[in-house]
């Protein structure tokens, strides 16, 4: 049940942000945030930040930032932690990863050596192609990877004297698989951690660690992690929000922007295709055709669910959508994506629109995580419990409830996020209807 505004806990006290992967998203993000807290850099492209949200009528000039409407942790609050199979701290890792220079790495370079990674529950059954890895947790079964993450959490818990946590996936993406039987209900999932069926991923051992322990989970990565049955079965006897999947940045931000408008103004489009090159490790462990499989799902669904083909046959039906990732060291996390969108106007007569995104993929990750991490507090802050649907703008591929197709299209997500946010503040929804300026 979500509480009213008056409701709502008050964000006391610190919040520990707990990132499974501290790779280059993760580690990106620590940085940033602790930029934006010492006053070296601006919060750019967070939108609990650096947002608005408009109350109220057009002419009753109500536009207050996000963070100054709804009761937001601080970024003074907040505490870091994570796991890794590499024992590198944050500050050497983010090094290793290159997105940020040197000079901004050293400028919080102290807090950045002090957080380092907990031991993983790993395996390279999941995630291939990372060698050299030097820290893993070893325990008999999957249940007892699970109770020493339990150990972990509640030590972080203790030790950074934190009131709530949240926990966002920024580990690898694993590798595709289905839900099989054991994700059908908790009591089948929880035997099998017992007897460590092979079908249970780290991503979910973390993911039932983090539920148990009452901690709100997002889902960075395509895997399924929190998106099957047992798990919302789990978040709802917890009472928890869960998120996710997959952070929506580079070729598929692009696409959510660029589709929207191509149907609203009813254009067809006959084929888009889209490659990437990309040379840092989360391209190296997708140059992995299996791991590039959970990947390329993710990546391909959006179109489908913004274009409606079903709906308008003429104009959709026989698109022909291509995704590729090229694994191309020299460019390290300097991704180039380029698409190729055939499309065709009045008479059918076609035309052609390119598009050559030279873009960082961490830089646009990071404030998601801390987008995240700070609505999924407030959602928990809230009663807000299960599937937080409001937060698809976040993700490539939303998860939903049982029977709903996601919502893909970034500018109604948008609209979703905000209203969610009037109405968890008892404010009147905005509906664009705009006739009450003209009435007499
Ligand atoms: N960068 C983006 O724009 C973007 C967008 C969408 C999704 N993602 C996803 O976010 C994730 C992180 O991306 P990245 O660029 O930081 O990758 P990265 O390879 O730099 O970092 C991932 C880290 O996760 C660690 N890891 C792997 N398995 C783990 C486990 N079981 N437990 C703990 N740690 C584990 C790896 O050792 C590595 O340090 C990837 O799954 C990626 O696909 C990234």
């Amino acid at each position: 049940m979500t509480k009213s505004a008056a409701q709502i806990a008050p964000a006391t006290g610190k919040l520990g942000i707990l990132t499974p992967g501290m790779g280059a998203v993760a580690t990106t993000f620590f940085a940033g945030t602790l930029s934006v807290r010492n006053g070296l850099s601006e919060p750019v492209g967070s939108l609990t930040q650096m947002g608005h949200i408009r109350l109220g009528k057009r002419t009753d000039h109500r536009n207050p930032r996000i963070d100054e409407f709804v009761p937001l942790a601080g970024l003074d609050s907040l505490e870091f932690g994570g796991w890794d199979p590499f024992s590198d701290d944050a500050y050497t890792s983010a090094m290793k990863a290159g997105v940020l220079q040197p000079r901004h790495l050293e400028s919080v370079g102290q807090e950045l050596r002090v957080i380092k990674p907990m031991p993983a529950v790993f395996s390279p059954d999941w995630v291939k192609r990372l060698e050299g890895y030097d820290q893993v947790k070893d325990a008999r079964t999957k249940m007892d990877m699970a109770e020493l993450l339990m150990e972990d959490i509640e030590r972080f818990r203790t030790q950074r004297e934190c009131e709530r946590l949240v926990m966002v996936w920024c580990g690898s993406t694993e590798v595709y698989r289905e839900p099989s039987a054991v994700h059908q209900d908790l009591e089948s999932f929880e035997l099998g951690l017992k007897r460590s069926d092979p079908n249970i991923a780290p991503s979910q051992i973390y993911a039932y660690a983090a539920l148990q322990t009452g901690v709100p989970f997002a889902n960075g990565a395509p895997n399924l992690t929190v998106d099957f049955p047992a798990m919302t079965e789990l978040a709802a006897i917890r009472e928890v929000p869960i998120c996710g999947k997959d952070f929506k940045t580079g070729q598929t931000l692009m696409k959510t922007m660029i589709a929207p408008g191509l149907k609203a103004r009813m254009l067809g489009i006959r084929g888009w295709y889209s490659t990437n090159i990309l040379g840092n490790r989360d391209g190296e462990v997708l140059d992995d055709p299996e791991s590039f499989k959970s990947k390329e799902v993710s990546k391909l669904g959006v179109l489908e669910t913004i274009l409606q083909p079903e709906v308008y046959p003429h104009l959709y039906e026989d698109l022909y959508h291509v995704v590729r990732i090229n694994y191309y060291p020299p460019r390290g996390d300097d991704k180039e994506g380029w698409d190729n969108i055939d499309i065709f106007g009045w008479m059918d007569y076609p035309m052609q629109i390119k598009i050559d995104f030279l873009c960082k993929d961490s830089i646009l990750a990071a404030p998601i995580v801390l987008d995240l991490a700070l609505f999924l507090d407030l959602a928990a802050r809230a009663g807000k419990s299960g599937i937080q649907e409001w937060l698809s703008f976040y993700f490539k591929s939303p998860q939903t409830g049982p029977g709903l197709y996601p919502e893909n299209d970034l500018f109604i997500q948008l609209t979703k996020l905000k209203n969610n946010l009037r109405a968890l503040m008892g404010e009147e929804l905005i509906t664009h209807l705009g006739t009450e300026y003209y009435e007499e």
